[in-house]
């Protein structure tokens, strides 16, 4: 079995990784699959062919899957989301920067997006680096930002008064479930890595703790705009059968909106993480 090559993509974050087939990797590959993973933030192959069931099966050397319950599932796979834009739909799903999961207690550790079906051109996803957008702050701002927490929602986004509830109603449901909010450090430190990492996100963030809706919006914004810094950013183009991997806890996504009339068809597993610190 071959070694799997493993090319950074960008200084601030991403790997592809090639020489490797995912329904037949050694535990030697795998490790090595997992230490780029860890440092890169999101990884990407190319030429895959996953059935849903040997897609189940590379998330589950990951760890335990995380059923999303907002998301449709894959007909026939409850543990697969469908990430689906039909040619008559206007909206994408995931189309502005956000990390999955940010929303829940133990967020997702990462999520396994795998291209069924893709639209002639278009159709990229944006990733953005958080250790890189953290470590480009200055030493005064990263101390007051690390006694600061944040407050994050999925209501906004997935709930009853959600200004996406009529566009995702055939893509979206359980509307009911989305009323909890949870609060995580503005800075968190890798669990596996122990890097320091940039923990808000314009998806789901609605808030620091303690402060009002204006200060937050502020301090928000500022973090926002620095972190859309290009330099921080990886533009990864799919092909049917590429598998992009990221990191929840590192990384931010955007799903560009840029084929109108055309279909684009994804599966995604998330892996379960652990709480934040
Ligand atoms: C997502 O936000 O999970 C979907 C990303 C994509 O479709 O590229």
């Amino acid at each position: 079995m071959s070694e799997p090559q493993v090319r950074p993509v960008s200084d601030a974050l991403g790997a592809e990784i090639e020489g490797v087939d995912l329904n037949r990797l050694t535990d030697a590959q795998f490790e090595r699959i997992r230490a780029a993973y860890l440092e890169h933030g999101v990884i990407f192959f190319h030429g895959q062919e996953l059935s849903p069931e040997q897609h189940e099966a590379f998330a589950e050397r990951w760890g335990e899957i995380n059923v999303n319950r907002f998301f449709t599932p894959v007909e026939g796979h409850p543990r697969i989301a469908l990430v689906l834009k039909e040619p008559e739909h206007s909206a994408n799903i995931g189309g502005g920067w956000h990390t999955d999961h940010s929303y829940d207690d133990a967020p997702a550790m990462g999520s396994i997006l795998m291209a069924r079906q893709v639209p002639p051109t278009g159709g990229d996803t944006l990733f953005a680096g958080m250790g890189a957008a953290y470590d480009a702050l200055s030493d005064g701002f990263k101390t007051t930002l690390e006694t600061l927490r944040a407050v994050h929602s999925s209501r906004h986004i997935f709930g009853t008064e959600s200004k996406y509830a009529d566009a995702m109603s055939d893509r979206f449901g359980n509307q009911e479930q989305a009323t909890q909010d949870v609060v995580h450090p503005v800075v968190i430190r890798h669990p596996d890595t122990g890097r320091k990492l940039l923990y808000v996100n314009p998806g789901f963030t609605i808030g620091i703790e303690g402060w009002d809706p204006e200060e937050s919006k502020a301090l928000l914004g500022f973090l926002y705009a620095h972190a859309m810094k290009p330099e921080f950013h990886y533009r990864f183009t799919w092909k049917k059968g590429s598998i992009a991997f990221w990191d929840n806890r590192a990384t931010w996504h955007y799903a560009l909106n840029d084929y109108p009339g055309e279909r684009r068809l994804m599966h995604r597993i998330t892996v379960e993480g652990v709480a934040l610190s």
